[in-house]
Formats: C-alpha cells, structure tokens, sequence
C-alpha cells in the first residue's frame, strides 16, 4: 500500500472558510473573535489580511491554521494566529509567521508588532524564535482575567 501524499499550502482566508476558523477559534482563545469580527475583517481588504493553512491529503483538504495582519501605515501588526490542537508543534505556527513577515517586507513594512499574554509560553517563544523582542506592556489587556499584554516588535528588518 502506497503512503499518503501529505502536501501543506497557505492562501486568503474566504467567508466559506469562517465554520472551521471559529472551531478553530473557540479551541485556541478564551475570549475567541465572533463570526461579525471577522466578516468585517474580510471586507476591510486594504488594511486587513487573513490567510489559512490547508493540509491536503491525498486529495482531502482541512484548514488547520490562520493568521491574520493589519497594515497601519509604516507598520505591521499581527492580529492573530492560531493552529488547531491537533495539529500544533508541527511547524505550522512558524510557516505562517515567516509568510505573513515576508509578505509586510514586501510591502515595505518597518517594523512588525504584536499583543501576547504574559503567560503564552508557546506564543513567545514561536516570536522570540523570529527576533521579537519585549517593548512594552499593556495593563490587564485581555478582558477575560485581567491579565497584561507584552507588546512585542521586530525591528531588525530595518
Ligand atoms: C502559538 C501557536 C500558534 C504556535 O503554533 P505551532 O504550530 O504549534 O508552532 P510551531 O510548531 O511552528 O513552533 C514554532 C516554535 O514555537 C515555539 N513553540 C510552539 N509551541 C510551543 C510549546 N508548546 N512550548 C514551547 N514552545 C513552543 C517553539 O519555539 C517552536 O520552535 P521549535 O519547534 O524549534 O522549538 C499555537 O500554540 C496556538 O495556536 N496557540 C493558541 C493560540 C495562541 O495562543 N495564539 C497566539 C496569540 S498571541
């Protein structure tokens, strides 16, 4: 018997897309987008960009990952990134942030920045790995408990 033929592939996220994005959502935050957040993000094309990675096995495609980035003028900011449980510590987190980091350089981005909670390890770790670094805090940021934000930026593509 012949093994499956296991290919990953990354491309913008589509209306059709959201059912398994806001499964995917409700698994990986506690206070998840709701669908009108990100129907608005998806008809706000020029500053607002959401992509999801698709497995495709032998011919069976399942989303398993997004990312999503805003443009505000000079700069980039990551607005959220999620892989399914199922499918994390696989590589799929840092294909998206290396294509998403790509894609601002070629916009001529300077600097690319994020919010992350104190307490994701794993988040931090997947930035610092890309050259993310700590500048700044924000006081009980998420809403759920009260907890702070890093802001993290990555400056080194000057
Ligand atoms: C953060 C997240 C997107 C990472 O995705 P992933 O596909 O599992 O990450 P990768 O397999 O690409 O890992 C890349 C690097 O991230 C770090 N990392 C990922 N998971 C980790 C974990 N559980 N513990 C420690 N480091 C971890 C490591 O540095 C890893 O590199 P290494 O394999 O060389 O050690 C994923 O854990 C997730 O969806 N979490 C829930 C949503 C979330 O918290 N998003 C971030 C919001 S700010």
């Amino acid at each position: 018997m012949s093994s499956p033929t296991i290919s990953l592939a990354i491309r913008e996220m589509g209306e059709e897309d959201l059912p398994v994005v806001l499964d995917i959502d409700q698994l990986s935050f506690p206070v998840p987008w709701s669908e009108r957040t990100y129907r608005a993000e998806l008809s706000d094309l020029r500053a607002s960009n959401l992509h999801v990675v698709e497995v495709n096995e032998d011919g069976k495609k399942r989303i398993v990952g997004y990312i999503g980035y805003w443009f505000i003028m000079d700069e980039a900011h990551i607005s959220t990134i999620a892989v399914h449980p199922d499918f994390r510590q696989m590589g799929i987190g840092e294909m998206m942030l290396r294509t998403a980091i790509e894609e601002t350089l070629e916009k001529g981005t300077l600097v690319v920045t994020l919010e992350v909670r104190k307490s994701n390890d794993a988040a931090i770790r997947l930035y610092q790995k890309f050259g993310f670094e700590v500048i700044g805090t924000r006081a009980r940021y998420y809403r759920d408990n009260s907890e702070d934000a890093h802001i993290m930026a990555l400056k080194s593509i000057y």
